[in-house]
């Protein structure tokens, strides 16, 4: 069983990347084979919309480092993406990923979509309600894609009050919701 994360923040000592890195070893301890991607070290372009997937069974046009990670989809068990709250949205490294699904999207069976396990994990300043409250709602709209074409949503988590690096690892209650990730992902 496979379970691979995405790390879309930049920072090195990303609370988001932290939660990732504790619901993979989780995971790990539960036998899962795992795999971290940081999107900022990698090379990976933008969808070109140029629709040669549409054509081609899902293979993409693009000669970047998402071919990897599109081979390593295809078995994979689940997925986990970790991505900072910015400007109240994902970030633009997380976006980027996920408009690259358009592939994915258009051969699902081509990458053994049905039933795939899928969860996001994201960190944000703010604490107060009206401050992610919305957040929370953009989250669930974007996640509402990878629903709509077969995946298994587990976890939707938006950690909190996270302005400094690292500062999670002060919180037991976010290692926590980060630990239970881990073990749901691979039930
Ligand atoms: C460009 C930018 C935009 C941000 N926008 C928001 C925001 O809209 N709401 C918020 O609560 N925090 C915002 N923040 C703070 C980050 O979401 C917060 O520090 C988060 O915990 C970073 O996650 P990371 O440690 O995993 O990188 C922003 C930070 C940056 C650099």
């Amino acid at each position: 069983m496979k379970i691979i994360g995405i790390n879309t923040s930049p920072r090195e000592n990303s609370n988001s990347k932290i939660a990732l890195e504790k619901a993979l070893d989780t995971a790990e301890s539960k036998g899962a084979d795992v795999k971290i991607f940081d999107l900022n070290n990698m090379n990976i372009k933008t969808c070109q919309a140029c629709d040669y997937c549409v054509e081609h069974k899902g293979e993409c046009s693009l000669d970047d480092d998402m071919q990897e990670i599109y081979n390593e989809i295809k078995d994979a068990y689940g997925i986990i993406i970790a991505t900072p709250i910015y400007m109240g949205n994902v970030s633009s490294l997380a976006k980027i990923f996920i408009d690259r699904f358009y592939a994915v999207m258009n051969s699902l069976d081509t990458y053994n979509v049905h039933g795939k396990k899928f969860s996001v994990i994201a960190s944000q300043a703010a604490v107060d309600p009206p401050m992610y409250e919305y957040i929370k709602h953009n989250l669930e709209t974007t996640v509402d894609i990878f629903r709509g074409i077969g995946f298994d949503v587990e976890d939707v988590e938006l950690l909190i009050g996270n302005a400094k690096e690292a500062i999670i690892n002060t919180k037991e209650d976010q290692i926590n919701k980060a630990i239970m990730i881990g073990n749901k992902i691979v039930r």
